[in-house]
C-alpha cells in the first residue's frame, strides 16, 4: 500500500501503459480518475478491474481544454485532493522522413503529446499548489533524449516534455510540486506494434527484431514495468526526485 489514500489522475489509461498503471496503483491503495477517449474502452478496462468504487471513469481528448479541466474537478469532488497525474496520454503519429509530413499530421502529434501535457500542467499544478503539494509523472520517451529514423515529430513532441517538465519544475518546487519526466524504451505494446507495421508493413518483425537487437538487454520492456516507475515517482519513495527524466529502457538510449 505505497499510495494509499491518495488520488491519481491517469491519462490514456486505456492504452498499455495506462492500464497497467491504473492496476497497480489500484493494488496500492489510490483512488482513481481514468481518462481516455471512448467511453467504450473505458468501461471495458473499468470491467477488468473488477469495477472498483474508487476508479471513476472520465472521457478527455487530449486537446480538449474544457475535459480536462472537468476531470481534474471531477477528482477534486470525489476524493477532495489531487495527489498524482499521470499525464501518459500520447500518439507514435505517422512513421516517415522529416520531408515526408504535411503540416496537419506534424502538428497533431505536438498538439496531443505535447499540448496535452501542458493542459494537465496548466490545471493540475494549481490545485497541488494550494494544497501544499503533488506529484506529476508526464511521459516522455526514449525518442524525448535521442533521435529515432522516421519519428521526427514524435521525438520532437518528447523532447518538448522534458523541457516542459524542466521549467514546471523550477516554477513549482517551491511549492512542494514535483514534476518529473517518465522515459519508457520500446514496450511490447499497441504503439510498438503500430510502429512495427509502419516501419515494414510487409514484415513488421524485422523492425522488432532491429529495434531489440539495438537494446543491451535484447528484448521489448513491458508496461508494468513502467508502471513500477510511475508508482516510484508518483510516491513519496521519490521525495527528492523533482526535474529529471527517468528512464526505463533496457540501456536502448546508452548504447
Ligand atoms: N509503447 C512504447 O513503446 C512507448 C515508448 C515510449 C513512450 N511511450 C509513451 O507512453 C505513453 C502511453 O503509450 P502506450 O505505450 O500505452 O500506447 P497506447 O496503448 O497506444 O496508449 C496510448 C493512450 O493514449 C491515448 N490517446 C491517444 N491519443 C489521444 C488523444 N488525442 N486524446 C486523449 N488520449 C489519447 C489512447 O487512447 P485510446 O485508447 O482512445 O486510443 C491510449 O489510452 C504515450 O505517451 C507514449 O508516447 C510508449
Amino acid at each position: 500500500m505505497r499510495i494509499e489514500g491518495k488520488t491519481a489522475v491517469i491519462t490514456g489509461a486505456t492504452g498499455g501503459i495506462g492500464s497497467a498503471t491504473a492496476r497497480l496503483f489500484l493494488d496500492e491503495g489510490a483512488n482513481l480518475v481514468l481518462t481516455g477517449r471512448s467511453v467504450d474502452k473505458l468501461n471495458q478496462l473499468h470491467a477488468e478491474l473488477g469495477k472498483p468504487d474508487n476508479a471513476l471513469l472520465c472521457v478527455v481528448d487530449a486537446l480538449d481544454e474544457a475535459a480536462v479541466k472537468a476531470s481534474i474537478d471531477q477528482c477534486l469532488s470525489a476524493f477532495g485532493r489531487l495527489d498524482i497525474i499521470f499525464a501518459n496520454a500520447g500518439t507514435e503519429g505517422v512513421v516517415q522522413p522529416l520531408e515526408a509530413y504535411s503540416v496537419e499530421d506534424f502538428n497533431q502529434t505536438l498538439l496531443v503529446n505535447v499540448t496535452g501535457v501542458w493542459l494537465y500542467l496548466k490545471h493540475g499544478v494549481p490545485v497541488m499548489r494550494d494544497q501544499g503539494g503533488g506529484a506529476i509523472v508526464a511521459v516522455a520517451s526514449g525518442a524525448g533524449v535521442v533521435g529515432f529514423p522516421g519519428l521526427c515529430p514524435y521525438a520532437a513532441s518528447k523532447h518538448a516534455v522534458c523541457g516542459m517538465v524542466k521549467t514546471a519544475c523550477i516554477e513549482n518546487a517551491q511549492h512542494g510540486v514535483r514534476i518529473n519526466a517518465l522515459a519508457p524504451g520500446p514496450i511490447d505494446n499497441r504503439m510498438m506494434q503500430s510502429l512495427g507495421l509502419q516501419s515494414n508493413p510487409d514484415d513488421p518483425d524485422a523492425f522488432r527484431d532491429m529495434v531489440m537487437s539495438s537494446n543491451p538487454m535484447g528484448r521489448y520492456g513491458t508496461s508494468e514495468e513502467i508502471a513500477k516507475l510511475a508508482l516510484f515517482l508518483g510516491s513519496e519513495e521519490s521525495s527528492y526526485c523533482n526535474g529529471g527524466v527517468y528512464l526505463a529502457d533496457g540501456g536502448f538510449t546508452a548504447a
